[in-house]
């Protein structure tokens, strides 16, 4: 599939996850297939405010800009906005695609620029953004006119099925978001009153895909090559988006490749695993120091242990871990007592 002129061969996209798909995880997934990813969402007004701020760029402290931060590797990849104001929204757009802002640190503008419709977080939809413009298609729709007018750069949006049981409007949504300039929608399947459970509805995708001409990318339990395979055809979907399948598990999409190419999937061994997971830790700690990295990576280094034999044991050792050595050693004694073999 392409989005605008972006090619995705197999349509693979690593979901945007707030506080997991950092560059680390994005690296990672990549690195084992995913074909898109997404940033972390980001706040359109937080983004602009942090410009407008007149003290000297060395007081100003810069936390927003760098969430948004695109290197060269990760093409392509989308920075997600959420935001619920028109001229912010397209003011960030215009700043990311420009990459002329305070605290901007990546090498590239992004592929294409994300809005969030899909966030469930009270503190977010009480401000009307996230979930809560689902209730409200006329700003959402006002909200990526205005983005599509002022930049060049593709705008896509990722949506919910609707608000809760009694208003999915996913098809109505669509439809206004493609006559407003959309190049692509992702729907998860579900609504905002189910947050992540229970399983997503994949006729809401199904009936999307068929409702607009744009790319449609559906998203909602997918855990393996078969539930992909199985969306594919129920849906008819362009391409699949992956989020929590992903963590722990960045084989995923390797394993979505060797399936979509009709090739048999070898899972990684248990020492793969397990060195992948020190090398996630080892990369986050690059990155934001040993204590903060630390801190970030014990929930990946849990995720990582899912299916493993006495996994629960074994994370309450992971998470007690205060240096890399400690994390290597941790490792060393559970593989272990492994024998070697991992519980299905
Ligand atoms: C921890 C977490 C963080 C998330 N952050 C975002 C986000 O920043 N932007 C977004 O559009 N969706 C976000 N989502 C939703 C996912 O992208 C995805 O739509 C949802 O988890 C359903 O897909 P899944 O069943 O494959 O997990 C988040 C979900 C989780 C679990």
């Amino acid at each position: 599939m392409t989005i605008s002129e972006i090619q995705i061969p197999h349509g693979l996209f690593l979901a945007p996850l707030a506080g997991v798909s950092d560059r680390t995880f994005r690296r990672l997934a990549r690195r084992y297939g995913a074909e898109y990813t997404t940033s972390e969402m980001v706040s359109a007004k937080a983004l602009c405010y942090e410009q407008r701020s007149h003290r000297p760029v060395t007081e100003v402290r810069v936390r927003t800009a760098p969430l948004a931060a695109v290197m060269r590797e990760e093409y392509p990849m989308a920075v997600q906005l959420f935001g619920a104001e028109p001229d912010f929204m397209a003011e960030a757009a215009r700043m990311l695609e420009s990459g002329d802002y305070r605290g901007a640190c990546g090498e590239i503008p992004p592929a294409a620029i994300d809005v969030n419709m899909g966030c469930p977080m009270a503190k977010i939809v009480s401000n009307g953004e996230g979930s809560a413009l689902m209730k409200n298609p006329a700003r959402a729709e006002q909200i990526v006119r205005a983005m599509v007018d002022a930049v060049r750069l593709p705008v896509t949006v990722k949506i919910r099925a609707g608000w809760d049981r009694n208003s999915v409007n996913a098809v109505e949504m669509a439809k206004r978001l493609e006559q407003a300039g959309a190049a692509m929608i992702c729907v998860h399947g579900r609504t905002r009153e189910q947050m992540y459970a229970p399983h997503a509805d994949w006729s809401v995708i199904r009936d999307v895909k068929q409702a607009v001409d744009i790319p449609v990318v559906g998203n909602g339990d997918i855990f393996c090559a078969d539930d992909a395979l199985r969306m594919i055809e129920e849906t008819g979907c362009d391409g699949v988006m992956v989020a929590r399948g992903a963590q722990g598990n960045p084989w995923i999409f390797a394993e979505l490749t060797a399936c979509l190419e009709g090739r048999p999937y070898v899972p990684p061994t248990t020492e793969e695993r397990f060195s992948v997971a020190i090398e996630h830790a080892e990369m986050l700690v690059r990155e934001k120091g040993e204590r903060a990295g630390l801190a970030e990576s014990r929930k990946h280094m849990a995720w990582y242990l899912h299916g493993v034999r006495g996994a629960a044991a074994a994370r309450d050792e992971v998470m007690q871990t205060e240096t890399l050595d400690e994390v290597r050693a941790v490792f060393a004694k559970i593989k272990e007592r492994q024998d070697g073999g991992l519980d299905a």
